[in-house]
């Protein structure tokens, strides 16, 4: 497992990220809602473009303002309700690492919200049929307990969670 970490050559990554695949990651299908929330956020981002471009700054600026004191907030509740089981980054302590779970969830969600809503729906009542993630994690980490938060928090730290997704980040693996 920790090889994936020092890939030196391209085919040390390859190697790796099959091994991953076979024991961490599920083959299942991508999430059907993933193309079903391409059509409004294409257009909520467009309209942004367009008020950035006009004299609309100040509404843009007020959303963005919005989104980053969304995104404190989500991080706060991870602190608070998450980190014990979740690090930020590998290696894992007893649940699979904020950073691999960012990853998992942008190679299967196009689309910002339907990752949100489901993470949260997840976290709300979690079930090995709704999980994203392949049955070596469950034999690893056993399955997460409930979260009893409100659901904008939940929201919150779900949207908090896709934002910390690293290109860089080379495990091909959910249990890191
Ligand atoms: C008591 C430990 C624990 C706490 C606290 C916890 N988790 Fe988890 N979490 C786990 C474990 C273990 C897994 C891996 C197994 C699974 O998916 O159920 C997991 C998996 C997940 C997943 C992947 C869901 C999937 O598809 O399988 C997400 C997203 C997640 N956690 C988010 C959170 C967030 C956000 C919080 C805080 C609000 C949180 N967790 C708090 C233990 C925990």
């Amino acid at each position: 497992m920790k090889r994936v970490f020092s890939p030196h050559t391209l085919s040390t990554i390859l190697i790796a990220s099959a091994t991953f695949f076979t024991a961490c990651q599920q083959q299942s299908a991508p999430v059907p809602e993933k193309q079903s929330g391409t059509t409004v956020e294409s257009e909520a981002s467009s309209k942004t473009v367009t008020e950035i471009d006009s004299d609309g700054n100040r509404e843009a600026l007020a959303k963005k303002e919005a989104e980053e004191a969304a995104l404190k907030e989500g991080e706060a509740i991870y602190r608070k309700s998450c980190q014990s089981c979740h690090s930020l980054s590998p290696p894992a302590k007893s649940a699979p690492s904020i950073i691999a779970l960012a990853s998992q969830y942008r190679s299967r969600y196009s689309k910002k919200a339907g990752a949100v809503a489901d993470m949260a729906s997840f976290m709300k009542a979690p079930a090995v049929e709704k999980s994203i993630l392949g049955a070596g994690t469950f034999e690893r980490f056993g399955l997460m307990p409930p979260v009893t938060l409100p659901d904008d928090e939940l929201e919150k730290v779900a949207g908090w969670l896709w934002e910390q997704y690293d290109p860089d980040f080379e495990g091909g693996g959910d249990c890191q």
